[in-house]
């Protein structure tokens, strides 16, 4: 027998779940067009909720594939057959579908950055309101956080992070300030790090403060770089007529999904610097625009504001 239909908004016990609301979860699940015997991937599972609905669609010869580079995420797998849970990051997507067998796949999903949970929780060290180690990793078992990022990374390196990833209006002042401090120390916790930056906060400090760790979060993760990595390997492994959804939070993010989708890759460009041919991509738009939260959605999960949905389908003429 199937499990009971979750909506994702509700735990096992129906009651609200405390690990993480899913964003825009109608939608990029319809978006997926679920085929009840495919093979899906959700390639952030986090709390599950997307994972669920997707399960709720599937019969009972369907896969779901799911994968969490957070340890935590896995108590929140549902005791069902039809999940196989891979606990690692989701830029070595094709490596893992080829080590279980799975040469071609229906969908595939992915709701990027961090889960409530991992805000929540003061020991993970992602939020300005708790003290705790300056760490960030959504993989425990990295070696990089982000009191090492900072200890190692130049001025200049840094000065790059806080402007791309975080729009942090006075990087370079930060930058300077944080690359002198490490020439003699290591700046362990929270609130070392916000003492430390006093003297630089510029205008509202909560913001300021929520752009500067944001910014280093996406650095420590390599966001970017395992969204590209997705990116180019998703095409290989989707069926013909296959489709992807992408939840995006941040500019740069949605802005490499857009390429990507419009062009088959990440360039900046659509003529070919090579052929001086105009790109073609294997994908084409399901939406013109992104889905972005209705003001109900908002005013029920704030965290959800600034999500975007982007979802592509697989050209019918393309191999695999
Ligand atoms: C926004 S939450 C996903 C929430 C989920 N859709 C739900 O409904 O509960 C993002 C999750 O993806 C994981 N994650 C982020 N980047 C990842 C990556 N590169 N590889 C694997 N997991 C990643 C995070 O650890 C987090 O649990």
């Amino acid at each position: 027998m199937l499990p009971k239909k979750q909506t994702g908004e509700q735990n096992m016990n129906g009651e609200q779940p405390t690990y993480h609301v899913p964003v825009l979860l109608t939608e990029a699940v319809d978006a997926l067009n679920i085929h009840p015997n495919g093979i899906y991937v959700d390639c952030t599972f986090g709390g599950g909720g997307h994972s669920k609905e997707i399960l709720s669609k599937l019969g009972d010869h369907g896969r779901l594939i799911v994968f969490d580079q957070d340890a935590d995420a896995k108590k929140n797998l549902p005791a069902d057959t039809r999940i196989l849970f891979i606990p690692h990051n989701f830029r070595h997507l094709s490596k893992f579908l080829r080590l279980h067998n799975i040469h071609a796949v229906d969908g595939i999903l992915a709701d990027l950055g961090v889960s409530s949970h991992q805000f929540d929780e003061p020991t993970r060290g992602f939020s300005i309101r708790f003290d705790a180690p300056l760490d960030m990793r959504m993989d425990q078992s990295a070696d990089l956080t982000a009191s090492a990022l900072i200890k190692k990374s130049s001025a200049e390196e840094l000065q790059l992070i806080f402007q791309e990833y975080g729009e942090v209006s006075n990087a370079k002042t930060l930058s300077q300030l944080l690359a002198n401090y490490s020439q003699h120390g290591t700046i362990k916790t929270i609130e070392e790090f916000k003492s430390i930056i006093a003297p630089v906060v510029k205008g509202n400090p909560k913001k300021y403060l929520a752009q500067v760790f944001q910014a280093l979060r996406i650095a420590v993760n390599d966001e970017m770089g395992a969204l590209k990595d997705l990116l180019h390997q998703s095409v290989d492994v989707m069926k013909p007529g296959a489709r992807i959804a992408v939840i995006t939070f941040h500019s740069i993010e949605d802005r490499i999904v857009k390429q990507f989708f419009k062009l088959g890759d990440v360039f900046n460009e659509d003529i070919d610097p090579v052929y001086g041919t105009k790109r073609s991509s294997p994908l084409h738009l399901i939406f013109k625009k992104p889905i972005e939260p209705g003001e109900d959605e908002v005013r029920r999960n704030p965290r959800s504001r600034s999500a975007r949905l982007r979802v592509a389908e697989k050209n019918i003429n393309e191999g695999k």
